[in-house]
Order: C-alpha cells, then structure tokens, then sequence
C-alpha cells in the first residue's frame, strides 16, 4: 500500500475527433499537425510516485514489473524529468490501467498524463496545466491531450518557435456539444500487431499518402472547431469519421502496409453506417488498433451501445466526457 510520501495520480484516456498521425520531431514528440480530442470518463489510469535511496528506478505495470520498451520509456521519462528538476534521486512507479495496455484504447495518454503529474510533483516540478502538457506530450503525443478534461486542441507548434518545445501543447476548448457520448466496442483488446510509434513512423517515412492526409488534417480541424462551437454534433460525426478512416487508409498505404481493422472492425464500421440509415446519429472513430468508438447523443448511446453489442457479441462501453489528471482527491 502506498505510503504518506507517495504521490498518485489519476487520467483518462481521450480520444481523438482529429487524428495525431505524424512526428516532424521525433526526440521531442513535436506532432506535423494540431490534433482535438475528447477526454473519457471511463478507461482510467492511477499512477503512484515514491522517490526511493535506490540505485535503479522500478517500475510496476498492472502487477508486473515493466520490461522492455515500457520499461525503457517510463525511465526515460523519469530522467527528463530528473533532468529538470536536477535529481539524481531513483523512483518506485506502480501504474494501474482500467483496459488492456497496447490495444489501441488510448492507455499511453492517460497513462503518461497521469506519470506526468505524479512525477512532476514528487520531483517539485511545476504542475500548472499548460506546462504539464508539454511534459506529457514527451512521454507520449497523445497523453497532452489528457491532462485536460473535456474537448482538448494540441497545438502542434512551430518549427520557427524561439523554443519549438514550447511552443506545443495542449488546451481545453470551449465546445456547445455537451451531449455528445462515445461508444466503444471492444472488438480485440490483445495487443496490437505493430506498435502505434512505429507504425507512425513508416507511414510518415513511407505512405505517398501522407502529403495529403495532412492536407485534410489541417482543413477538417477548422471545420470540427466550428462545428463544436456551434453544438452541430451531425458534422463533428463526420469529420470525425472521415478523418478517422482517411488516417487508416494512410497507414495502409505505408510499406510495408499498416492495417489494424480485423473483419470483426469492419463488421462494426458497417453497422454503424445502417443505424445512420435507420436514423440514427452514429459514427465510427478508430485510433492504432480494431477497436470501434462510436459517436453519437447521449440520447442514443444505450441505443447504440446495446445493437452493437448484439452484432459484434462483444463489450460496448458508454462513456462520456471526462476530467482531467488530477492528483488524487482532486479535479483539474
Ligand atoms: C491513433 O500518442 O500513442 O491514437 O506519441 O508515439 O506515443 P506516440 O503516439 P500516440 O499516438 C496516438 C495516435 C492515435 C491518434 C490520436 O490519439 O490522435
């Protein structure tokens, strides 16, 4: 159990209405184009901080001592943020993630975005919201966005920045569609093929497509920003479904191809569009795995969650927008 001088923090996962798909900087997780997300109130992940007189950083995940490239990358977190705050001191971390991590349900961003402010805090680090983002955004791009609740812009920077790395973070974004739920269906929570860094990396590196998917990148976030200002969730829906499907078409023109979408995804994706034939508002959104989220009104969303549940005989969650990382007992 942890003990007084443990620091813990909790995040959600988000998910993105407008894709991050593409790094120009790959040491500093500088992304190619701004990104916007909704934060969920399900899915969440308790981070613990205890800096320890040992001689190794440890680092527990879901029970497990983390090996491998998660180990590597939670301790390279660690030393930036040793770095910053001039420690030479080692931490015990034990992380807790409500869904399976590596199955493309976002557990890198609540996942960071809660080590973030757990970290931060146990080395007296500053924790002013903005600041923690870009600190997150090291660990991994998308946690930025969770350390904020509700919807979320990434601002991608600029690489003529005095400080490129301070010039991207993220920032809650004032929306009029406060009914607008999220359905996600569990179609395959094992871990994924390939992982979402790499799988980023050959498609920049190798998709003809890419030029263009940042093209549409950069048009559909000015129209999805006038869209939640103005509570019109029938064209978030689509833009958020186009961009999803567009960033997966990018990734499968990559060499070698990158495809995540199993039969039991599409199964999913064409029952969504016969609810919107039916009349219902409902669309899909996929991030780097087979997993479907699906968005539609809070209204719908039993509606909703319950047929697909009937098609793809597997779980489909309702969530709703969620906080942002908070230490525990507290909101941000
Ligand atoms: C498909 O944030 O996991 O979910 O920065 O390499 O850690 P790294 O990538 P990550 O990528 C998320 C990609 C996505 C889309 C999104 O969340 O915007």
């Amino acid at each position: 159990m942890p003990g007084p001088d443990v620091v813990t923090a909790v995040a959600y996962p988000n998910i993105a209405l407008v894709k991050y798909w593409g790094k120009r900087d790959e040491r500093l997780v500088l992304p190619c184009a701004d990104s916007l997300s909704m934060t969920l109130d399900v899915f969440p992940t308790t981070t613990h901080v205890q800096l320890t007189p040992h001689a190794q950083d440890i680092v527990i995940v879901d029970g497990v001592t983390a090996q491998g490239e998660m180990a590597r990358r939670i301790t390279s977190f660690l030393d930036l943020v040793r770095k910053r705050a001039r420690s030479k001191r080692c931490a015990r971390v034990e992380t807790r993630n409500t869904v399976p991590v590596g199955a493309g349900l976002a557990s890198s961003a609540s996942g960071f975005a809660a080590l973030a402010l757990a970290a931060a805090t146990a080395y007296g680090l500053p924790t002013e919201p903005k600041e923690l983002s870009r600190l997150a955004r090291r660990g991994s791009g998308s946690a930025a966005r969770s350390v904020f609740g509700g919807f979320v812009i990434w601002h991608a920077g600029s690489p003529d920045a005095p400080d490129p790395d301070r010039s991207s973070y993220a920032e809650p974004l004032t929306s009029a569609c406060t009914d607008l739920a999220l359905v996600a269906v569990l179609v395959d929570t094992g871990p994924k093929p390939i992982p979402s860094r790499e799988a980023m990396r050959r498609t920049v590196a190798t998709s003809p497509l890419f030029p263009d998917w940042l093209m549409q990148t950069r048009h559909d976030m000015t129209v999805m920003r006038r869209a939640l200002a103005q509570g019109d969730i029938t064209t978030v829906g689509e833009i958020a479904e186009r961009n999803a499907l567009g960033m997966h078409e990018t990734m499968a023109g990559a060499v070698p191809p990158v495809r995540y979408l199993t039969p039991a995804s599409h199964r999913v994706l064409e029952e969504v569009c016969r609810l919107r034939d039916q009349g219902v508002g409902a669309w899909a959104t996929v991030d780097a795995g087979p997993n479907i989220k699906v968005l539609c009104s809070g209204g719908d969303a039993e509606q909703v969650a319950v047929r697909l549940r009937e098609l793809s005989r597997r779980p489909a969650v309702v969530a709703r927008s969620g906080p942002g990382a908070a230490l525990y007992g507290t909101q941000r």
